[in-house]
């Protein structure tokens, strides 16, 4: 491609993303396709020759567009906003251009630059002090490619600095063993990113108890480190969440920081969704003790309408030499809409959240579980209220489990969501649930009218599970009542299920559900 087609097509590209972005609740939400839908379609190898680019757009509309989630639906409330916008998208666009890898300053002094005085801008706008700052030439971010990095890097540099101070006190004590002592904390509400840390950086990671609003305490870590002293750990970093994954809580960080202060332990903040919403001087209470964190990550590509990927760490370390030009974008978008203009953004998706709240607390049939601080919101029979809507293709949300309640979380994502958007997933998810109510009660009745008829029919078909025959013969059930009985296990369930489609794609359920049998018979066959 010359660079007389590149303009040519560059056009058509624009005038491409812009349809697609108007008429993008004229699709489905989620897909209706089967695992392997593409696999079947695409060729099985790489074309010898160049293709022409309207044939490659082609398979974009044929191929591609049917296998999208979007994202940027009105009708999306799955997971977190996916941050989009026009600036945003065109200063990557000349990051791509520019192409230059910023390891250094040489290699690119603007790319630096930029990233420096940008993270400084950030780093203001959510109310850090100026320890955290590159102009006070002690602090200083950097943007990463996600908060599970962002605790990785902020783990290692923890685990760093504590085997370092051991060796002074032991220096003949080889790391090996002193590693094996180091133990690290958040609460069992943390990000499974943390968890995976704990595993990358060899080092124990202990989940501890929230209190009733799902927070992190500092009696809490106090004690877990005063056992673990007693039985010869060393405490050494603790990951605080404000706006936890599955309910958006929000851990103490004054108490844990105290904590942490007189223990010496690294204390690292992920905040990343919530930590966005901090550009609003109203929410900049839940950074109090700030002054005594070691380093905190936002990522702005969930609630900035920054596109994936851009995540804050202000903490100077990183694992890759090589960086892309992500500030450019971050300028963008920061000059595009001006402080006033994000935390506009921001109070709009929260205002909406609370309204969404009303809705569900009028509603008997529904209760909110935990706070509704920001823009995010009991078993069996949740769970199929939540298969059903996303079966209807009209909504798109997915379940959490908090202390091990089966809860379906409903964030607002898309940029301009408005009251009507609210309305509407309110009328799709009441209508639902009246479905499901209806059908329960009519099989209930059926049941009742049976057991009149039959005296010993076996209580077991009476139980909530059971009153579904039609629906639970769906192997969706019995998969997610499985991830229930694990879940009582292994504590950070509910945010694979978060990310794990399985638990609430019927389709990919079934797949994999053919995919065993045929294993099984496979195997049998063989016998
Ligand atoms: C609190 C929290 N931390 C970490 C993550 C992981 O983010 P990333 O995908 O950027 O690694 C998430 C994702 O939802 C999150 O909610």
């Amino acid at each position: 491609m010359d660079s007389s087609e590149f303009r040519k097509r560059g056009k058509e590209m624009v005038d491409y993303i812009a349809d697609y972005m108007e008429t993008i609740n004229l699709r489905r939400v989620t897909p209706d396709v089967e695992p392997g839908y593409l696999r079947d379609i695409l060729p099985k190898k790489a074309p010898k020759k160049g293709e022409e680019f309207d044939e490659i757009m082609h398979d974009v509309d044929k191929a591609i567009m049917p296998g999208i989630t979007h994202w940027q639906h009105s009708h999306f409330h799955a997971y977190f906003p996916a941050g989009n916008s026009y600036p945003s998208i065109l200063g990557d666009m000349l990051s791509d251009a520019i192409g230059c890898v910023g390891f250094s300053w040489a290699a690119s002094p603007a790319c630096t630059e930029l990233e420096t005085v940008v993270l400084d801008w950030l780093g203001k706008m959510i109310g850090l002090p100026k320890v955290f700052m590159h102009e006070e030439e002690i602090g200083g971010g950097v943007i990463q490619g996600s908060a599970s990095e962002c605790v990785l890097v902020t783990l290692l540099a923890a685990r760093e600095v504590a085997i370092k101070q051991l060796k002074n006190s032991f220096p003949f004590i080889d790391e090996g063993v002193l590693l094996t002592k180091l133990v690290a904390y958040s609460s069992k509400l943390a990000h499974s990113c943390v968890e995976k840390a704990g595993m990358l950086g060899f080092v124990k990671m202990r989940q501890l108890e929230v209190d009733d609003n799902y927070s992190l305490r500092g009696y809490t870590l106090e004690r877990a480190i005063e056992e673990d002293r007693r039985l010869g750990l060393i405490p050494f970093y603790v990951c605080a969440t404000l706006g936890t994954t599955a309910c958006c809580s929000f851990d103490n960080i004054a108490e844990i920081g105290e904590v942490c202060s007189k223990e010496n332990v690294w204390l690292h903040v992920d905040a990343a969704y919530a930590g966005n919403a901090l550009i609003c001087p109203e929410f900049q209470y839940l950074l109090k003790g700030v002054e005594m964190v070691t380093s905190i990550n936002i990522n702005p590509n969930k609630w900035m309408l920054l596109n994936f990927d851009c995540s804050v760490m202000w903490y100077h370390w990183g694992i890759p030499l090589s960086r892309r030009f992500r500030s450019l974008k971050l300028w963008f978008v920061i000059r595009s809409y001006g402080v006033e203009g994000l935390q506009s953004y921001i109070r709009q998706h929260i205002r909406l959240a609370k309204l969404f709240e009303t809705y569900v607390k009028n509603d008997a049939r529904f209760e909110v579980m935990g706070k509704v601080t920001m823009g995010l919101g009991p078993n069996t029979l949740t769970q199929k209220l939540l298969h059903m809507i996303n079966e209807s293709g009209k909504l798109h949300m997915v379940p959490a489990l908090i202390n091990e309640y089966y809860v379906i979380r409903f964030a607002i994502c898309t940029q301009n969501a408005e009251e009507a958007d609210i309305e509407y997933a309110w009328r799709v998810i009441s209508a639902e649930a009246s479905e499901l109510w209806s059908a329960r009660a009519s099989i209930e009745s059926n049941i009742e009218t049976e057991k009149l008829a039959m005296e010993n029919i076996d209580q077991e078909t009476a139980d909530d599970d059971d009153v579904f025959p039609d629906i639970d013969n769906n192997i969706i059930f019995d998969q997610q009542r499985n991830n229930l009985h694990r879940a009582r296990m292994r504590r950070n369930l509910f945010l694979r299920m978060v990310s794990d489609p399985k638990c609430y794609n019927p389709k990919v359920l079934k797949a994999l559900c053919s995919e065993t049998r045929r294993n099984k018979s496979d195997s049998l066959d063989e016998k």
